[in-house]
């Protein structure tokens, strides 16, 4: 099965390994052979979708960079990796470090830029020293720097630990912490391409989408865009969590059948047991039902026709003897404890689903509730300047409605009128 970052090599994270199993050779070709653009465009045609959660065009993304400017232009590489149930990026740094360096010296090429900010979440201690090694070992041989590989091309890369808050996972907030402010997510327009780093042009690329890059310019966009879905094409880095009997990072063609990966790849449901619930891509992604598990392609694409989407490919699987509330409760504790608390319904709202919540798990709850959890839902959805507000919704707002008998069954019957059900007008 085709592994693009994540190969059965031995010590691979060694950078002579590396280099013996054609390293740095994609940095070489395209400094010798093709010009920035070309990069740009084999990266634009392999289709590569960002990582990150969101699946935005990589190559598209890069088109944004401005070519003439007197500024200077910025990298930052999202490592942060705080949401639940996503733990692939370290997989990268401690497993092939260096491709994900070469990836970065390849998009800077591509865009003209000379310095790199790698973002780590601050827990991450024994990432951020392997890491590190690697960089140190890459500078020692030339191969960031000055002059790589004996061109004009230079460029200098940086590791920014974080300090354990999710919010500077996003992109503008992350921009905000590596500029020593506090991570406040900042209001877009302007994008990062215009008024990032320091008010420079700044691209955000993902950690696994960096990676990918060395094996796009080695083999060429037609190869990747055979691999998987051809509309999400590539292999994605599956971090398994829950009830199965062997959880793991996996790397997988994107499209995998869910059911593939829960049963063929992790050993089933744990104790034999049936599934009740599995998140595809991290808390924030809307779950899917026992029923929706059996068809589900494991790809942005084929997720869309259960109302949900790859985001960061943290599968989380979950039995028959779960407590959906008890879930919900701990998703809406994580969000509402991260919310920076710059807008209303995003600081307000996460704090009133847990209120609800707790209310109904103390056995207070009305049927009514339920109503009031998705009314709350909706009405911080699309109402914040980021989307961790849209990310504290939706669980609520798709657990209550996929599972909705669960939750009846843990609230009394008597109902009580709920005054707001409808979305009130959009701040947009
Ligand atoms: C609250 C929040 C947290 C985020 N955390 C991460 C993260 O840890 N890593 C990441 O790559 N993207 C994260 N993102 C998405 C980034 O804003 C951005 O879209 C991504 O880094 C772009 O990279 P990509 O295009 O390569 O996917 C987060 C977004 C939000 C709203
Ligand atoms: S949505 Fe939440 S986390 Fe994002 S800026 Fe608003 S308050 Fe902060």
């Amino acid at each position: 099965m085709t592994k693009i970052i994540l190969k059965d090599i031995p010590d691979l994270h060694k950078l002579d390994v590396y280099e013996a199993n054609g390293g740095y050779q994609s940095i070489r070709k395209a400094l010798k052979e093709m010009s920035p653009d070309d990069v740009t465009t084999v990266v634009k045609n392999s289709n590569l979708r960002g990582r990150g959660g969101a699946c935005f065009p990589t190559g598209l993304k890069w088109t944004f960079m401005p070519k003439q400017t007197d500024k200077p232009k910025y990298l930052c590489c999202n490592g942060d990796e705080s949401e639940p149930g996503s733990f692939k990026d370290r997989e990268i740094f401690e497993k092939n470090p260096h491709q994900f360096i070469e990836g970065v010296l390849l998009a800077c090429y591509a865009m003209g830029i000379k310095a790199a900010y790698v973002y780590i979440r601050g827990e991450y201690f024994k990432w951020i020293n392997l890491l590190q090694d690697a960089l140190d070992d890459a500078y020692k041989k030339g191969y960031i720097g000055k002059n790589i590989f004996g061109s004009e091309f230079s460029t200098d890369i940086y590791i920014h630990r974080g300090a354990g808050a999710y919010i500077c996972g996003e992109e503008s907030a992350l921009m905000n912490s590596v500029e020593g402010k506090r991570g406040y997510p900042r209001v877009k327009p302007p994008f990062p391409a215009a008024y990032g780093l320091w008010g420079c042009p700044t691209t955000i690329n993902n950690i696994e989408t960096l990676a990918n890059i060395p094996e796009i310019i080695k083999n060429g966009a037609e190869w990747f865009t055979q691999i998987g879905e051809p509309k999400h094409p590539g292999t994605l880095l599956f971090g398994v969590s829950g009830h199965v009997n062997k959880p793991g990072v996996y790397e997988l063609p994107t499209g995998t059948p869910l059911m593939t990966i829960i049963n063929d790849v992790c050993g089933g449901v744990l104790d034999g047991k049936k599934i009740k619930m599995v998140i595809p891509g991290g808390s924030s992604m809307p779950p899917l039902t026992p029923e929706e598990c059996l068809t589900a392609k494991m790809d942005n694409e084929s997720l869309k026709e259960f109302g949900s989407s790859i985001g960061t490919a943290g599968v989380m699987v979950m039995n028959e003897d779960t407590d959906l509330l008890k879930v919900l409760i701990r998703i809406a504790k994580f969000y509402y404890h991260e919310s920076c608390g710059q807008c209303t319904p995003c600081r307000e709202g996460t704090g009133w689903l847990l209120r609800i919540l707790n209310r109904i798990d103390a056995g207070h709850g009305r049927i009514s509730d339920l109503d009031l959890l998705t009314s709350v839902a909706l009405n911080i959805e699309g109402n914040t300047i980021c989307a961790l507000g849209d990310a504290a919704a939706w669980p609520v707002k798709w657990t209550i409605k996929k599972f909705r008998a669960d939750f009846e069954a843990r609230v009394s019957k008597d109902d009580v009128q709920v005054p707001v059900l409808n979305k009130v007008h959009s701040m947009r």
